[in-house]
């Protein structure tokens, strides 16, 4: 028992001899690793635990507005002094790909990188806020955020998903069904002021009723579409509703319609009917002539989902088609549903109205 005892302090004699001396970290601690396999959100040493946290997995917002991903980190116990961290802040896009950085802080000092270049900063309004805060939020920014809090050797992470709200719309090329590559699908989700709706989007609409029976590219190069009805030319009945895939296709030999998603505008589309109908190129004319220029189709869905346009007239869109947006369906205004209904791409001298986008601020 005595002898026990006696190397028991010897022991603790040496190891606090042995504390002393060994060199400290820059940040003057020093680092013992107590627990291991102790989970991935808590880290020991001197007996003190690391946390980092996020108050919420997933955070809404819309485009062009702002969005702060919470993030905080804190010690049990708790110190008695602040201790100087690194938080770093990266991205994985919803759409696939590497993850980037978006800011990395010391500190009162930060940067941030990329396209993310002065539009976020972390919030720090308290001890251990690590919040990020980004503005004029983009429809691509969707995915993934990673905050990770180093403190000397260790660090622990949390994860936040940025969602925007939205709407996502089956778009095909002026020139047809299946007409599009993935470039192709890009490049038209974009003249459309939209971009490649990702999975997750799809799934929303799709849960939301969405029943398209055209394959379309989404933005990780897969094409998918979503059936809620089923019925024959679709697959059959006999096939249950969901979300139907054919997988990664290749992006420049295969050809698609795309499935694009837009967010909420700045400024208001409208429907516009001088005293006569209009062929294509009057229309554009006319929307010019009233301060404004010819609606694209995602301006149209957007505000027909996001602000609920309603007008059974239809009208010239800036691709050549032709469509109207009913959200209180009735007689002579289309399906019993809901929706944007499409003439498709009529020959160019045809006469219509047309739905005219005016920039806000
Ligand atoms: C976003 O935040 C900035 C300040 O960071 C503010 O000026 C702006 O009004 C906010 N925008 C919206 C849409 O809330
Ligand atoms: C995201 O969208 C912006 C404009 O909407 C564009 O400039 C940028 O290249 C896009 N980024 C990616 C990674 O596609
Ligand atoms: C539309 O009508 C104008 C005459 O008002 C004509 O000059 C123009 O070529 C027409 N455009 C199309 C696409 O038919």
């Amino acid at each position: 028992m005595m002898i026990c005892c006696l190397q028991t302090l010897l022991l603790l004699g040496a190891q606090l001899l042995l504390s002393l001396a060994a060199p400290t970290l820059p940040n003057n601690f020093f680092y013992h690793d107590y627990l291991k396999g102790n989970g991935n959100k808590e880290i020991h040493f001197s007996g003190v635990k690391l946390h980092v946290d996020s108050a919420q997995p997933s955070v809404f917002a819309v485009r062009g507005g702002n969005a702060t991903m919470p993030c905080r980190f804190w010690y049990e116990p708790e110190l008695s002094s602040p201790r100087g961290v690194r938080v770093k802040w990266s991205w994985r896009p919803a759409a696939g790909g590497h993850e980037t950085d978006v800011l990395v802080a010391v500190g009162l000092r930060s940067r941030s990188f990329g396209a993310f270049r002065g539009r976020v900063q972390l919030r720090q309004d308290s001890p251990g806020d690590a919040a990020l805060v980004m503005s004029n939020l983009l429809l691509n920014d969707t995915g993934s955020y990673h905050c990770e809090v180093v403190d000397g050797l260790e660090d622990r992470s949390t994860s936040v998903n940025l969602e925007l709200r939205g709407v996502v719309f089956p778009y095909q090329h002026p020139g047809g069904h299946y007409h599009l590559s993935f470039p192709g699908a890009q490049r038209a989700c974009e003249e459309q002021d939209s971009t490649l709706a990702t999975f997750t989007q799809l799934f929303q609409s799709w849960k939301e009723g969405l029943n398209w029976c055209n394959a379309g590219w989404l933005a990780d190069g897969t094409v998918q579409y979503p059936i809620t009805r089923p019925r024959v030319p679709c697959g059959g009945h006999a096939v249950t509703p969901g979300v139907r895939s054919y997988g990664r296709r290749h992006l420049h030999l295969h050809r698609y319609d795309v499935f694009c998603f837009s967010s909420s505008l700045r400024g208001e589309v409208y429907y516009l009917q001088p005293s006569h109908k209009m062929n294509l190129t009057e229309a554009q004319q006319a929307c010019q002539e009233d301060g404004a220029e010819i609606a694209k189709v995602g301006q149209l869905y957007a505000a027909w989902k996001l602000t609920g346009l309603d007008h059974c007239d239809a009208g010239w869109l800036s691709d050549g088609s032709v469509r109207y947006p009913i959200t209180k369906p009735r007689i002579h205004c289309g399906p019993s549903e809901p929706g944007v209904r499409s003439f498709g791409f009529p020959p160019p001298q045809h006469k219509h109205g047309v739905y005219c986008y005016k920039s806000g601020g």
